[in-house]
């Protein structure tokens, strides 16, 4: 329950902001404010005149009503972050300034950011403590202060930070010891190259190599040397002090370096020792890998990846400092978000996500996936990809262009060699398919036939959307695939696939929907997918699922079915029983089996277009509005008869089913 009523509040919170403004004039003059009062390089140019969300380094979200994130890596930005400037961009969720030359205090007023996830404040001059505002960031997940002139201890309070997955301190001059951090999300740490003292904390220890805490002063303990036995290193732990990088500002302070040679033995020994260990881990991790399957998607990532939220750091010049080094695989492999501002997850937290199998097809298994921040999409674990990444990314990207009411939009997708995932919206309301044959006869509430006539002009909507302005053709439009709205208006979802499976997968899996030429070309074309639309309205129609075997003969399809009964004259047969205790809606009924019947011809030429199907269902309804006997109810001087049309009122149509 409570993720519809969040779903529902987006809806609403999305249509109001859409309709008052169309820029975020508030975050226009903090950010105007904010680079008005700092120095900068001429490298920022900000035009007032034109819409904040076109600005260099700032992006909105999908409806421009907020600034979703703010880069401005490497542009020559001076001296202290002026106060109450970006701390009024109340929505952002990404800053990053990194490579700048800011100097001063990190500013307390960075609290006020509350749903910011990421933040990058590396390779500048930023000196004093960490202040305790940075704590106070409920959904921060990454925090990069790295490479500044940052001091005292290294807060405690960071353990508020819950959802934090990297923490990176290194190269600045935190002092005291390291606090225990117990931070269940995190998996990239470093405080290298700071003045820390004292043992590191068993839990930092088990977890983060000695990479992570090598170039401090005295830190001892696991992964570094034992605390009271400098000279003689164990032999598990890494060689810490020997192969430190050349650009540490603290080197010269490692005068251990020239030792015996038994030393250097002992240290060759630890190596190897090491490289097992590592080779041993390699393995079991491969293991893990390829055993299990069936639970909540796992892609793989290496640690020290970055599966950053929605937006990468990839409009920037060099995102790679976001990222930390070595992580050019994770930037290739990353959750790829289609539209920026709909949700803020990463991978990680997709991960995290408990997951719940919703249905297993021929393409592949969806799951319904419960973020931690309550946010629900639905993840579809593809199998069987023929096609390349580059193949995959252009498909995926094509189809997150479509965006349509009756379209279930594609948000992001995600592709490594392992694991193929597309993440979609969530449809609390279920699919046509659960709600026209769930539970038949025990006590359900049967599909009246406004409703079933709702659905079958909002899901062709979508598919012309999808035929005519996406140029895509669906490829498997089946019951299961139309999603409902709560309001019953459908949603046309898992379009555009077949061209990720080669010609071994035919295309329509599902028999009874399948165009009879699509048998030999195996290829879905719009022809053929009208085909199928027609399948769905006789579904919708007879009450029957097309696949279902009690047609009366064995290897009869419901068209073929239809137009035995029909030829018989038995029409009043084919409609579903459910429909039998409504009143004048024979008329429709056969209207809509009369255009069901014209999209199932055998013969591709024959069928009309989707937009002509379009046309043709809202002709049916227009009749009615017109006469103002859909909307009788709202009006008090027809009667409030609520959904029932009024009895006698209807004009006879004419026209058989005989073609
Ligand atoms: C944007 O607006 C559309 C329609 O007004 C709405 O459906 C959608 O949910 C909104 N998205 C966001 C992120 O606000
Ligand atoms: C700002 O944008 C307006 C409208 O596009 C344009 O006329 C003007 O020249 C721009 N000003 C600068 C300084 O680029
Ligand atoms: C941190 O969390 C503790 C409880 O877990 C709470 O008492 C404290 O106020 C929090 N501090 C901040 C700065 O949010
Ligand atoms: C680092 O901090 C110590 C005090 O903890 C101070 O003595 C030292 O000068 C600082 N070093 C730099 C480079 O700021
Ligand atoms: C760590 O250094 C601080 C001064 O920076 C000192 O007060 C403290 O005693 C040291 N702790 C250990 C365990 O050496
Ligand atoms: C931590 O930072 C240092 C200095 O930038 C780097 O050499 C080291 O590889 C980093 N450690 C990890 C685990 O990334
Ligand atoms: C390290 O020193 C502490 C006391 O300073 C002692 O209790 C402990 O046994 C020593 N550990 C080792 C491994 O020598």
């Amino acid at each position: 329950m409570g993720s519809v009523v969040v779903v529902v509040l987006w809806v609403v919170m999305a249509l109001f902001c859409y309709v008052v403004v169309s820029e975020p004039l508030q975050d226009k003059q903090a950010l105007l404010d904010f680079l008005s009062k700092i120095p900068h390089e001429n490298r920022v140019q900000w035009n007032s005149s034109v819409s904040v969300c076109s600005w260099v380094g700032v992006e909105c979200d999908a409806n421009n009503s907020f600034v979703y994130s703010l880069r401005l890596p490497g542009v020559g930005l001076v001296g202290e972050i002026p106060p109450n400037t970006l701390s009024r961009l109340s929505q952002l969720r990404v800053l990053s300034l990194r490579s700048n030359r800011l100097s001063g205090q990190i500013p307390q007023d960075l609290s006020q950011l509350k749903l910011i996830r990421n933040l990058y404040l590396q390779n500048n001059d930023f000196s004093g403590v960490l202040p305790t505002s940075i704590t106070e960031l409920p959904r921060l997940t990454r925090l990069d202060v790295s490479n500044n002139k940052l001091s005292g201890n290294v807060p405690f309070l960071l353990n508020n930070l819950t959802h934090l997955t990297g923490l990176f301190l290194e190269k600045n001059n935190f002092s005291g010891s390291l606090p225990n951090l117990h931070i269940a999300t995190l998996q990239n740490f470093n405080v290298s190259y700071n003045n820390l003292n004292g043992s590191i904390p068993e839990t930092l220890g088990k977890l983060f190599s000695a990479d992570s805490f090598r170039g401090n002063l005295d830190l001892c303990g696991y992964p570094l040397p034992s605390c009271n036995n400098s000279f003689f290193p164990t032999p598990t732990p890494a060689p810490s002090t020997i192969i430190s990088p050349p650009e540490s500002p603290f080197k010269e302070s490692h005068k251990k370096l020239s030792k015996p040679a038994i030393i250097a033995i002992s240290v060759a020994c630890s190596l190897i020792l090491l490289v097992l260990l590592l080779l041993i881990l390699f393995l079991c991790l491969h293991r893990r890998k390829s055993a299990g399957p069936a639970k909540p998607p796992k892609p793989v990532i290496p640690r020290g990846s970055a599966a950053t939220a929605g937006v990468g750091d990839t409009g920037t010049s060099s995102s790679k400092d976001d990222i930390g080094a070595g992580s050019a695989e994770a930037e290739r492999n990353k959750l790829v978000f289609l539209d920026a501002g709909i949700y803020s997850f990463d991978l990680e937290d997709l991960l995290r996500a408990s997951a719940e199998v919703l249905g297993k097809g021929s393409v592949g298994t969806s799951y319904k996936a419960v973020l931690e921040e309550g946010t629900t999409v639905v993840v579809k674990r593809l199998k069987d990809v023929v096609v390349t990444k580059r193949e995959f990314e252009v498909q995926m990207e094509g189809l997150g262009k479509v965006k349509h009411e009756n379209i279930v939009p594609l948000r992001a997708f995600y592709y490594s060699k392992d694991e193929k995932l597309l993440v979609y919206d969530f449809m609390p309301a279920g699919s046509l398919s659960a709600l026209l044959h769930g539970s038949r006869g025990s006590g359900r509430t049967p599909l009246d036939w406004d409703n079933r006539m709702k659905i079958a002009l909002s899901a062709a909507r979508g598919l012309a959307h999808l035929h005519v302005a996406g140029k895509v053709v669906h490829g498997n439009i089946k019951a299961s695939n139309i999603l409902l709205r709560t309001d019953l208006e459908a949603c046309v979802s898992d379009f555009g696939l077949n061209p990720l499976f080669g010609t071994s997968t035919p295309p329509n899996r599902v028999a009874g929907y399948r165009a009879p030429e699509v048998m030999e070309t195996r290829k879905s074309t719009f022809k053929s997918d009208v085909y199928s639309f027609g399948v769905l309205l006789l579904e919708l129609l007879t009450g029957k699922a097309p696949n279902q075997a009690s047609l009366g003969e064995e290897g009869i399809d419901l068209p073929r079915w239809v137009q035995s009964v029909v030829r018989e004259e038995w029409t009043a047969e084919v409609f579903d029983v459910e429909l039998m205790r409504f009143q004048n809606i024979e008329e429709e009924m056969v209207q809509l089996l009369q255009i069901a019947m014209a999209c199932v011809s055998t013969v591709p030429d024959q069928r009309p277009g989707i937009q002509e199907v379009v046309r043709m269902i809202e002709d049916m309804n227009r009749a009615e509005t017109d006469d103002g006997l859909r909307q009788s109810s709202d009006d008090p001087s027809k009667g409030s008869d609520g959904q029932t049309p009024p009895q006698g009122s209807r004009t006879p149509l004419s026209g058989g089913l005989t073609p």
